[in-house]
């Protein structure tokens, strides 16, 4: 019995013993008080550790350092057809650094947050996983050379791989601490992580393809981009021409795929048009832009469905279609997304960008324990085994396979939030107004030119 009793503890016992001794807890206590779901963590003797932390110089010293932010310009520079061994090193190099160093800003923002939050199990088993990263990269020597470079590809997919259930257990830690802060702030931290954890994931999936490009028995620095087999348009993550409409459409066939499979074959699905500038390419990370697209789709042909259609009648019915409208300006590309769902009432409007407020949510938790469907880029599909493969026009596979890939009745309820997260990242907007009893229009503003920033907090630090 206490064999087993030890073994469903895994995590209890694993976060006393490999936490780094740089920032490991001195002193223990037993939360199940306040976390009903730590009870199941814990057993005879074990206890989730208290997060008083012994001085850590190496954190100190990391989290003294600046990030240093990225544009998408600058992360096709490192590529590109003139990828060279050289160019390669420098992107491993700067991958080697840029992560500690924002890791250990997050690590150090779990460590201001009360105290009793930090014990939440979900929160502490991502601290966890946040500080033993923190040390394995931290402690990873200078890349001289390709041999250098493919062990260091090696750690950074299998932490890609480890932290794959960082979302889910997030989430959960935020739900379970709703009366220990306020919304304000539990919605500022979780802001501030997941656009850290975006840019985290960027920056060493985008390293990871520039060394598969590299690697690739088509990939010469020197030959023309018209070669046949390569792909002048990819630069690692960050595709060129990505062409508004395509991603659109393309996002529409599976969000309806989506919607048969909630509704049912005999549910009206409505149509989507396309209107304005049909002919708009910008440079962008298409698995970002599917997310946020396939996102507010998924939301306005739920809305549109429930509203309009009624499964009690035998008859056939219809829907009214969702319009997006694709507005390329000087400086952004904007997509505005109609549908006339019904509006969101006054009172749930607040709430929409909120990880912490959402009601529906709660019920869904256990699941969401054990589904990586929050993946947050193609790469997390992959390595989580959920994914199936998409291969679009351009021959390279797409993240919306997370849409298809979940299960259809499984509502995770931070879509818009999450989506915000994605768009402000690449210092674009996302807003959302509603005319109660009708609709609502959706704005995505994308920054055209590529030349902006990650913004990496909310406050610019
Ligand atoms: C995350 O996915 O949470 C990360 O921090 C990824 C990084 C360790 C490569």
């Amino acid at each position: 019995q206490l064999m087993s009793m030890r073994c469903s503890n895994r995590f209890t016992t694993t976060a006393i013993t490999n936490t780094p001794s740089i920032i490991r807890p001195i002193a223990l206590l037993n939360t199940s008080r306040h976390f009903p779901s730590s009870r199941r963590h814990l057993s005879f003797g074990q206890q989730t550790p208290n997060f008083q932390w012994q001085s850590s110089r190496a954190l100190e010293a990391w989290v003294e350092k600046p990030a240093r932010p990225v544009s998408l310009r600058q992360l096709i520079f490192f590529g590109g057809r003139h990828l060279d061994e050289r160019r390669l090193l420098d992107s491993a190099n700067y991958v080697r650094t840029e992560l500690p160093t924002r890791i250990a800003h997050r690590i150090r923002d779990m460590q201001k947050l009360p105290y009793v939050v930090v014990t939440n199990p979900h929160i502490s088993y991502v601290y966890q996983l946040y500080c033993e990263a923190f040390d394995s990269f931290r402690k990873i020597k200078e890349i001289h050379n390709q041999d250098d470079n493919d062990k260091f590809c090696a750690v950074l997919k299998q932490a890609l791989h480890r932290h794959l259930t960082v979302i889910p257990k997030l989430v959960m830690g935020v739900l379970e601490c709703r009366e220990l802060m306020s919304p304000e702030q539990l919605d500022k931290f979780m802001n501030t992580l997941l656009r850290s954890r975006i840019s985290r994931r960027v920056i060493a999936e985008q390293h990871l393809a520039l060394t598969d490009t590299f690697h690739s028995p088509f990939h010469f620095p020197d030959s023309s981009p018209e070669h046949p087999n390569a792909h002048p348009d990819f630069v690692g993550e960050v595709f060129l021409r990505c062409n508004a409409k395509e991603v659109v459409e393309y996002c529409g066939r599976l969000t309806q795929k989506l919607a048969r499979k909630a509704y049912g074959d005999n549910a009206p699905v409505p149509e989507i048009i396309i209107e304005g500038h049909l002919d708009t390419i910008f440079p962008y990370i298409p698995s970002h832009l599917e997310y946020m697209i396939g996102e507010l789709l998924r939301n306005s042909i739920q809305a549109t469905i429930e509203r309009h259609y009624n499964p009690a009648n035998p008859e056939p019915q219809q829907v009214p279609p969702i319009h997006i409208l694709i507005c390329h300006a000087p400086q952004h590309i904007i997509f505005r997304v109609s549908d006339q769902g019904g509006g969101i009432q006054n009172s749930e409007l607040e709430n929409i960008w909120s990880f912490s407020k959402g009601s529906k949510r709660d019920t869904q938790l256990q699941n969401l324990a054990m589904i990586p469907a929050l993946a947050a880029t193609m790469q997390e599909l992959e390595t989580s085994g959920f994914g199936h493969s998409v291969t679009r026009k351009d021959g390279h596979e797409s993240s919306l396979t997370r849409l298809t890939s979940r299960p259809p009745n499984l509502k995770l309820g931070i879509g818009l939030p999450m989506s915000r997260v994605y768009a402000e990242y690449w210092a674009g907007k996302l807003e959302i107004h509603s005319l109660e009893g009708y609709g609502t229009d959706a704005f995505l503003q994308i920054s055209k030119l590529g030349n902006k920033s990650e913004q990496l907090t909310l406050d610019g630090l």
